[in-house]
């Protein structure tokens, strides 16, 4: 738990670990193909995912209950899953359908034989796993306004080796643009001014108030008329970036997931309505990759000096994005706990920092 030193009241220490009664991005569609089976761990539980005869995607327990192997090291056949040790069979639903070593009289009840489902969805081409018991009384899977899955221009992800917290703190964190992503085609340490944005409350988080851009950038002439920019915050860590300029939009959704305590995986998937901009894909590809790997390698210095685990100092108004973080994540987990509604932390603010 990072101390809140300044105006506010710190925090109870309590750490409520990874959220759960949430859904989870756990893969860009594009990365389960027919046919295969993907074997991943998130949230520290062993998921295998695969498509099943209908193309909707399905998550299972990666253990077999026979005798524990992962069932990812198996095959997908007609929609269902073939464990490779005894070839038993399991459907989308995590219903064993066979035993090939039973004979036909040894009467052996399958349906006493499950692998533990989790709702799991596709949406806008992301795929996404519920971890919890009720997924009907959690928040909905966030859908971006304006685009669908045929908008889908460019999905990348990256494994960030630290814990989910600070990945998703350095997501929000405006500050270090200037320092960690300096490049002649983005930002110089001169390039820092003074900014000034509204901030509200919104669903499970908060958002940047659309405003127009404030810089007169060239690249944004590009897209076809002057920006306005709206960027959100929601549990359990996503971000989305949605800009709109003249008739075209370009959105960014940025999803943090933990894979284990110590093990985080960031997609960041980008949408847009200009057709010129699918042209020039391969050549944009690079510099998302470059600049997550900015974003990763700082992070993987920030561990060394986290492993002696010193105090923090997060202050206002560039770190406000974190300390919201926090709170609505405790509020999230104490709410759940306590089976009663989410009471938004969040009050409208006016935040100003220099990047
Ligand atoms: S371990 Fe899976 S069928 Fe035996
Ligand atoms: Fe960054």
């Amino acid at each position: 738990m990072i101390p809140s030193p300044s105006d506010s009241p710190a925090e109870p220490a309590a750490d409520p670990g990874f959220l759960r009664e949430l859904w989870y991005l756990v893969l860009p569609g594009t990365r389960l193909r027919p046919g295969r089976l993907v074997g991943k761990t998130v949230l520290g539980e062993p998921l295998v995912l695969g498509r099943g005869p209908d193309g909707q995607p399905f998550a299972l327990r990666d253990i077999c209950p026979h005798r524990g192997i992962p069932l990812s090291c198996g095959r997908l056949e007609g929609g269902e899953i073939e464990c490779p040790y005894h070839g038993w069979r399991f459907d989308a639903r995590g219903q064993c359908t066979a035993i090939p070593s039973l004979v036909p009289d040894q009467a052996f009840d399958l349906t006493r034989v499950k692998v533990q489902r989790y709702p799991c969805r596709e949406v806008q081409g992301n795929v996404w796993v519920f971890f919890g018991r009720d997924p009907a009384a959690a928040p909905g899977i966030p859908e971006l306004a304006d685009v669908d899955g045929r908008h889908l221009g460019i999905a990348e992800s990256m494994i960030f080796h630290g814990p989910l917290d600070h990945a998703v703190v350095g997501l929000m964190d405006p500050a270090h643009g200037p320092f960690v992503h300096r490049a002649w085609w983005w930002r110089s340490k001169a390039s820092i001014h003074a900014k000034a944005k509204q901030f509200a409350p919104s669903p499970f988080g908060f958002t940047m108030v659309r405003h127009r851009a404030s810089s007169n950038s060239r690249a944004y002439r590009l897209l076809g008329g002057v920006p306005e920019t709206e960027i959100v915050f929601r549990l359990p860590s996503i971000r989305i970036e949605h800009v709109r300029a003249g008739r075209h939009v370009l959105c960014g959704l940025t999803a943090v997931t933990p894979l284990g305590p110590r093990e985080t995986e960031l997609h960041h998937i980008i949408y847009w309505t200009m057709p010129w901009l699918t042209v020039l894909k391969p050549v944009l590809r690079p510099f998302v990759r470059t600049f997550l790997g900015q974003d990763r390698d700082i992070m993987a210095k920030q561990q060394v000096g986290l492993a002696h685990n010193p105090p923090l100092l997060l202050i206002d108004d560039a770190d406000r994005p974190a300390k919201w973080y926090y709170r609505l994540k405790n509020e999230y987990a104490r709410a759940t706990a306590a089976g009663r509604p989410f009471e938004n932390p969040v009050k409208p603010r006016l935040l100003r920092w220099r990047s």
